[in-house]
């Protein structure tokens, strides 16, 4: 198979060779040049619905993804104004809200997958561990590997099953065991006792909830520190969505999820944090998943959640 065939948006994290790694220790870079605007009420509202977060020590980690007044246009057309919210490392992360609100966007801002859609223009900072990834000294290569992502329906590639999620590591000139790292790649993802017999077989030649496991294994053998999932288990059946999700949360021990659903089950049962972005483009709250649903602050967000729109 020649690589043209392969999904442009995931050969783009696996393409280019290694840069150098953008520096985590620089949370106080002032050398940006994307726009930052000053800080307006508004925020003094987002600061009401992040202050459970703040102040909630059991479930969350440090900060690992912060969004400063991230703005997304497709053209003329606004996707997402001023998100503001700061995503805690490892646990799970759920972005929920009605179908065209930007959720999708928002994940493509995390790894700059909006680069690759001509008529998407980005503002704001989004730091990834301290540092924006939209500084001009970042590699969106080299980032997309820290930051994974996996994507509503499974898109293996025509490959052997070991070949999918070897293939990153060759591109990329990744050293050490191969073998070694793909299977634990594949353990990790759930998958290894399924397939550790025919990993010579076709990846399409597997279940579709298989087959998501098996982008997940792909996802997890470059290492990232965060996985963006876009409903990774809105195309599978009840019993191989139990699995994603229990999968899920067994990888949130080791990695940042940042998952979109539209299954509010979902999300409840899998995430510590939830973020709800409404018609707009706009995060309405943000807070310990626990409140969204029990006790959210905002009568749209309840009214959502509660089925009334949406
Ligand atoms: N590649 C694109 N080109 C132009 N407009 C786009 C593109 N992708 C998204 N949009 C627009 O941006 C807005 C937000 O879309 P997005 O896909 O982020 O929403 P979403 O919340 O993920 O929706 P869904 O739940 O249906 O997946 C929509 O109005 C959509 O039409
Ligand atoms: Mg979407």
């Amino acid at each position: 198979m020649s690589d043209e065939t392969i999904a442009s948006d995931e050969l783009a994290s696996t393409e280019s060779e290694i840069s150098t790694e953008t520096d985590p220790d620089s949370d106080t870079d002032t050398d940006t040049d994307s726009t930052m605007v000053n800080h307006t009420a508004r925020d003094d509202e987002r600061a009401t619905a992040t202050a459970g977060f703040e102040t909630d020590e059991s479930t969350v980690g440090e900060t690992i993804i912060e969004s400063r007044e991230i703005s997304v246009w497709y053209d003329d057309n606004q996707a997402l104004t001023d998100i503001t919210m700061q995503v805690p490392e490892h646990g799970v992360t759920a972005m929920i809200g009605p179908s065209g609100c930007g959720k999708s966007t928002f994940l493509r801002c995390i790894n700059r997958m909006n680069d690759l859609i001509d008529a998407a223009r980005v503002e704001g900072e989004l730091a990834l561990a301290g540092k924006n990834v939209y500084d001009p000294d970042v590699d969106p290569v080299a980032l997309r590997r820290r930051v994974g992502m996996v994507f509503q329906k499974p898109n293996p590639f025509p490959k052997s099953i070991y070949d999918n999620v070897a293939y990153g590591l060759e591109i990329q000139g990744v050293d050490g065991d191969h073998d070694e790292i793909v299977e634990n790649a594949l353990r990790k993802a759930a998958l290894w006792d399924e397939v550790s017999d025919r990993l010579d077989e076709n990846g399409l030649e597997l279940s579709g909830g298989q087959q998501q496991r098996l982008c997940i294994a792909r996802a997890i053998a470059a290492d990232p520190e965060v996985l963006l999932m876009d409903e990774p288990a809105s195309a599978l059946d009840p019993v191989a969505t139990s699995k994603i999700e229990d999968l899920i949360e067994e990888l949130s021990q080791e990695y940042t999820v940042v998952i979109v659903t539209h299954n509010m089950q979902q999300a409840a049962r899998i995430s510590d944090k939830t973020a709800v972005f409404l018609t707009g483009g706009e995060l309405v709250e943000f807070d310990d998943t626990q409140k969204i649903f029990e006790n959210p602050e905002h009568q749209r967000v309840e009214d959502y959640i509660t089925g009334k729109f949406g």
